[in-house]
């Protein structure tokens, strides 16, 4: 058995130790916002935090993160939106919306660290990939989140 925290919500999943955090979360704990794209770390759809880190879930087998602190996007904010979301929505950020979630969540790890973002330093910091190509107000957006 693997334990960990999901959301702040206590998990213990009976799946083999190598299974991807991507699929534990996906299908034994019905948490689907972050996304399965190439499976191999390289776009980042599946991003999630890992005791405040943002991490790609589909490389990541559980027996590595035992008694961590796991927060997908549903469980990013409370009663109200993050200020990554509450800035794209304003922003208009999301095209087909299939890697805003992992993207959400590669910004807010961020801007927790950090508040003067060039372009360069976000390409570096996300290198997550987009299909429609929203990099431009991508970027705009996280320096308004991160005021
Ligand atoms: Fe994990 Fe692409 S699905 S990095």
């Amino acid at each position: 058995m693997t334990s960990f925290t999901v959301n702040g919500q206590p998990v213990h999943y009976r799946l083999h130790p190598d299974t991807p955090l991507l699929f534990a979360l996906r299908e034994a704990s019905n948490l689907t916002g972050a996304k399965l794209g190439c499976g191999t770390g390289h776009c980042g759809a599946c991003t999630v935090h890992v005791d405040g880190r943002a991490v790609r879930s589909c490389r990541v087998p559980i027996r590595e993160i035992e008694g961590t602190y796991v927060t997908t996007i549903e469980g990013l904010s409370n009663d109200r939106s993050h200020p990554v979301q509450q800035a794209f929505a304003a922003d208009n950020v999301p095209q087909c919306g299939f890697c805003i979630p992992g993207m959400i969540m590669a910004a807010a790890a961020l801007i927790d660290h950090e508040d003067s973002l060039s372009d360069d330093r976000i390409d570096a910091a996300i290198p997550n990939i987009c299909r429609c190509g929203i990099y431009p107000r991508l970027r705009d957006s996280i320096r308004r989140a991160a005021r």
